[in-house]
């Protein structure tokens, strides 16, 4: 897998741009281009539909504790800011950041790394943003640089630490930044708040400063009374959200996977506080296995239940299913998606204030006054269970995905290089993308063999019957062959070509993106075939 092989190809194709190019981009903001744009609606809709709509709430579904009920919601990006302040967001929502004076560039303390080394009697922490091989290559090659020695001088440096994080290290002074000549260059660390801040209205005062929302989350927790009063849901539902999220990293970077604007699909589901712990394995592994059934391989894709020490205060057990991106160090896995179980603690937040943890209890945090650091909305967030005649807060299970992210994954793991033959039956280089059909952006791409003979108003006819259907894709420019590839590139998983057999018996080839079996149906039978091949309901003969 090579990752500038994939960025080129998202480029060439269509998939990806930089966000306002044409004015040197701006860091951290990604546009979809025309192909882009139809994946990632795939795969939120596939999310939308496996997740919500085609759920049925009557049955369980395999290791679920019980039927549930699944709805969704749409709430605004801009929120009262005093969700902000109740949610933690306001006080916590920050990044350690240090700043290097000669260089002028910004790092995150957590995302520079680098090794000790002394040559006599300087000892000196050599820092790079880089990871894996290439940081143990930029670390030698700086401090070779800044000890004045040439390769070959190499082994008279000691080395006195592996690669280590800069988080570990007190004193800055003897820190060779990464993009520095000289030493001492970084500020102490400081914190930065992640929130975007806006206006509302004509006035630019604090009293006016809103935030871009920079999670889908508590849109749902401040809906919950209204979900419940306006719908016969009860305990254990979901609700669903997704939609753009705003987070001001202070290093974006790895293509789309650290972005400052990207899309969530977040579902906050509602259950008693008994039965929370076999929710949370519920979702757990069902979200795991979303993406398997997508097409991730096991290989790359792991489920890491966090230890004690990364948990949220509030939190009493949080997974990530994590993919091991090509940008990353081998051995490395990047987060897709978080799956915590939250407790009581969002609902009490929004009903009493913002919490902090005191002993094993969550109180509400006091500002010097002894009143409510942040005061709640004074709203009963409590459910009432009419059959038990029981009234409690209940727990919630978040699992909370990356659109972006899920995009990005699929790419990476469709993007392969492999040989097929080419329209004289020679094997030649083939760059195919092997996309699940349900997230392929065109379904079908239909081609009259050559241009004549009335192949092409076969074909067009074609065409417009899948049209309507499923998203695809009417070719009749250059060889066939090369047409075959524009589509594997793409990820398109089948090609319908008009031939001359048609012409005589009605019949079409379909060709598959991946077996490159090709097999031959009635031209009338193509709209349930390819609906069929779409949704796995066809298979492809043997
Ligand atoms: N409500 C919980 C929450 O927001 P999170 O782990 O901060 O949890 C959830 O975010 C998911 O959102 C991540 O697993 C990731 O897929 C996506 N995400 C978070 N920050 C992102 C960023 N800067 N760029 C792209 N995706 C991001």
């Amino acid at each position: 897998m090579n990752m500038d092989a994939i960025v080129s190809l998202c480029r060439r194709r269509g998939f990806l741009f930089q966000s306002s190019e044409i004015y040197g981009g701006l860091n951290g903001f990604w546009d979809y281009g025309p192909l882009g744009v139809e994946l990632k609606r795939n795969i939120r809709e596939a999310w939308w539909r496996d997740m919500v709509t085609s759920h049925n709430e009557l049955v369980a579904p395999p290791g679920a504790p019980s039927p549930f009920a699944m709805v969704g919601l749409d709430c605004t990006i801009i929120m009262h800011p005093q969700v902000w302040k109740c949610s933690g967001h306001y006080d916590l929502f920050h990044d350690y950041m240090v700043d290097c004076r000669e260089s002028k560039r910004r790092y995150r303390h957590d995302q520079v790394q680098g090794r000790w080394v002394s040559k006599e009697d300087r000892r000196i922490f050599v820092a790079t943003e880089l990871v894996g091989a290439e940081a143990e290559e930029d670390i030698l090659h700086k401090a070779l640089k800044f000890f004045g020695l040439r390769a070959k001088d190499a082994e008279s440096l000691c080395w006195e630490s592996p690669v280590v994080c800069l988080t570990t290290v007190d004193d800055f002074s003897r820190v060779l930044a990464p993009d520095a000549k000289t030493l001492g260059t970084l500020t102490p660390p400081r914190e930065f708040n992640l929130m975007f801040k806006t206006y509302v209205g004509a006035l630019s005062g604090e009293e006016n400063t809103a935030f871009l929302r920079p999670e889908t989350a508590q849109g749902i927790f401040v809906n919950f009374k209204n979900v419940l009063d306006s719908t016969r849901v009860k305990i254990p539902f979901g609700i669903a959200q997704l939609g753009k999220s705003f987070r001001n990293e202070i290093t974006p970077r790895n293509f789309t996977f650290r972005s400052r604007e990207f899309e969530q699909m977040e579902i906050e589901f509602f259950c008693r506080p008994e039965s929370s712990r076999l929710w949370y394995e519920y979702w757990r592994n069902r979200r795991y296995q979303w993406y398997v059934d997508l097409g991730l391989s096991r290989e790359r894709l792991r489920l890491r239940d966090h230890d004690a020490s990364e948990l949220s205060h509030y939190s009493c057990g949080t997974a990530d299913v994590e993919y091991a991106f090509p940008f990353l160090a081998p051995g490395d896995f990047g987060e897709l998606e978080g799956i915590a179980h939250r407790g009581d603690f969002d609902l009490r937040s929004h009903m009493e204030g913002k919490l902090v943890r005191q002993g094993d209890r969550l109180v509400v945090e006091l500002g010097p006054n002894g009143q409510p650091k942040h005061r709640g909305s004074g709203r009963d967030l409590s459910y009432f269970d009419d059959e038990t005649r029981e009234k409690f807060i209940p727990h919630v299970i978040e699992p909370s995905a990356g659109a972006d992210r899920a995009a990005l994954a699929f790419l990476c793991e469709g993007y392969q290089e492999d040989e097929a033959p080419d329209e004289h039956g020679k094997p030649t280089k083939r760059v195919v993308l092997r996309l699940h059909p349900r997230l392929a952006p065109i379904k079908a791409a239909v081609f009259p063999l050559v241009k004549k003979d009335g192949m092409p108003e076969i074909a067009r006819d074609i065409y417009a019957a899948l049209k309507p259907l499923c998203n695809v894709f009417y070719d009749e420019k250059g060889a066939v062959g090369r047409r075959y590839r524009r589509q594997d590139e793409i990820g398109t998983p089948f090609c319908i070509t008009v031939d001359s057999q048609t012409l005589s018996d009605g019949t079409v080839t379909i060709r598959d993106r991946d077996t490159l079996k090709q097999w031959r149906i009635r031209s009338d039978d193509c709209p349930a075939a390819i609906l069929g091949l779409i949704s796995g309901t066809t298979q492809i003969p043997e």
